[in-house]
């Protein structure tokens, strides 16, 4: 395997490529980067990565991102050498991605209007820090590892702190997490203090956040563990993996994700362009991003509602000047992502390209939906014995609102993302004890 895996910026124009040890997030013209294989992985794998839920001992094997590792074998190992493996990939005991799978949900395909035979959920709360943070931040530290850092950095909106944190203490590594003071969950923000990470607190939102992250990294020889790290991707991959590994690689029409910084679409995208690549599956699943009303820089550049024009990765030629200007207007405006749903109050998406790539592979869609229906999404999970928190809501309703615009068709085989556990204990009492609310069930005196 040795030479295989190798970084390559994403404009087709531009093509730079570097070695899987770099440790920039960045082409030197400012672009993203991908990492890529040269070889393609053999479809008889697919047997191996079953065969391995029998785990036989290994926490690798148990692991739901390592069990796919020949997938993401950026460090080019032997996969089938545990020793080798333990030397070099990061896992808590095997934890990450282990409890994830799609999931019937009934009471959430009333509410949606599908049939339950077509609607599968996919917790992802369920991995160790409460959240799908986990898939990539396995694969973003084991490279941190392979490269040496001492530190790493993120900014966040509560869930990528946790997760960074946690896999940092795991392994002894320092860890400086950027948050927008007073924006994020408090069980999000308990998380991070009891892992022990470096909290800075900045007085701004999530977009300020993450610029004083990437300076801090930069400066102080950071390494950067947000989702512009082409290795979080790779780790992220492992959502659709399972997913569509639970359908025996038969596609289902729809993938649905609730939108933030866009790096869950990006690297749906991804897994999906290498599957298709390398002849595992033969229909491609569109994307369905939505946003909250309130934080929608996606829907709006995407549908048009910005200068009328209708943004596009248009081959690797999409007009960043159209998202220039975009950004310009809500700086000039003063408009400030807003929405209850911390987790996804985002205005200047970093994948965005990326994400836009996706959606023209999947030819994809990007709706909003409002905050209550969020919390309606979110009410009607935990219905079903299920646990996510409000942002995750998002990819319920999105769907019950893309079925009703008869965009999603009736018969169509959809699978939501529930990207994460709830972690704002208030939020379902007061949801609750609010009788005007659709699924509320108010307490007796
Ligand atoms: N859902 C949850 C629960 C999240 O925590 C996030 C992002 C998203 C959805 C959006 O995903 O960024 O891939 O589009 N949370 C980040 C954080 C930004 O810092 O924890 P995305």
């Amino acid at each position: 395997m040795q030479g295989d895996a190798y970084l390559k910026c994403i404009d087709p124009q531009c093509s730079l490529k570097y070695s899987i040890e770099s440790p920039n997030v960045q082409c030197e013209k400012g672009h993203m980067l991908d990492v890529k294989y040269k070889n393609k992985p053999s479809v008889n794998l697919k047997e191996v990565f079953y065969k391995r839920r029998n785990s036989e001992g290994s926490i690798f094997n148990e692991s739901g991102v390592w069990r796919f590792r020949e997938l993401l074998n950026f460090c080019q190992i032997d996969t089938e050498n545990i020793e080798e493996c333990s030397k070099y990939l990061v896992s808590l005991d095997g934890a990450e991605g282990r409890q994830s799978k799609p999931y019937r949900m009934s009471k959430a395909a009333e509410f949606i209007n599908i049939s339950n035979d077509n609607l599968w959920l996919q917790p992802e709360g369920y991995n160790p820090s409460g959240s799908f943070k986990d898939n990539g931040m396995a694969t973003a530290v084991t490279h941190a590892k392979m490269i040496g850092a001492k530190k790493i950095v993120c900014a966040s909106t509560g869930n990528t702190s946790a997760s960074a944190g946690m896999f940092a203490a795991n392994e002894g590594i320092n860890c400086d997490v950027y948050i927008p003071a007073g924006q994020i969950a408090p069980g999000k923000l308990s998380q991070a203090y009891q892992f022990g990470a470096q909290i800075v607190e900045v007085d701004g939102n999530f977009d300020d956040a993450l610029k004083e992250s990437l300076d801090d990294a930069k400066n102080h020889d950071g390494y950067t563990v947000n989702s512009i790290n082409p290795f979080r991707i790779e780790g992220q991959k492992t959502i659709p993996f399972r997913a569509l590994e639970y359908l025996n690689w038969a596609s289902p029409d729809w993938i649905i994700y609730p939108g933030g910084a866009l790096g869950n679409t990006s690297s749906c995208g991804k897994a999906l362009m290498e599957l298709y690549e390398w002849g595992w599956i033969k229909k491609i699943p569109r994307i369905a991003v939505i946003n909250s009303e309130g934080a929608s820089t996606l829907s709006d550049l995407y549908n048009g509602k910005f200068e009328g024009e209708e943004l596009r990765w248009n081959k690797g030629n999409p007009n960043t000047e159209l998202i220039s200007r975009y950004y310009d207007h809500l700086d000039k405006e003063g408009l400030k992502p807003k929405t209850k749903a911390t987790a996804i109050q985002i205005g200047r998406p970093a994948n965005i390209l990326k994400g836009l790539r996706a959606l023209e592979f999947t030819n994809g869609v990007v709706t909003t939906v409002s905050d209550s229906e969020m919390l309606d999404g979110m009410s009607v999970v935990g219905l079903n014995g299920f646990d996510c928190e409000m942002a995750s809501g998002a990819s319920v309703v999105g769907i019950k609102k893309l079925i009703s615009e008869d965009i999603i068709k009736k018969d169509d085989v959809v699978i939501g993302i529930l990207t994460g556990r709830q972690k704002d204990a208030m939020l379902p009492v007061d949801y609750h004890n609010n009788p005007e609310n659709k699924f509320a069930i108010p307490p007796k005196n």
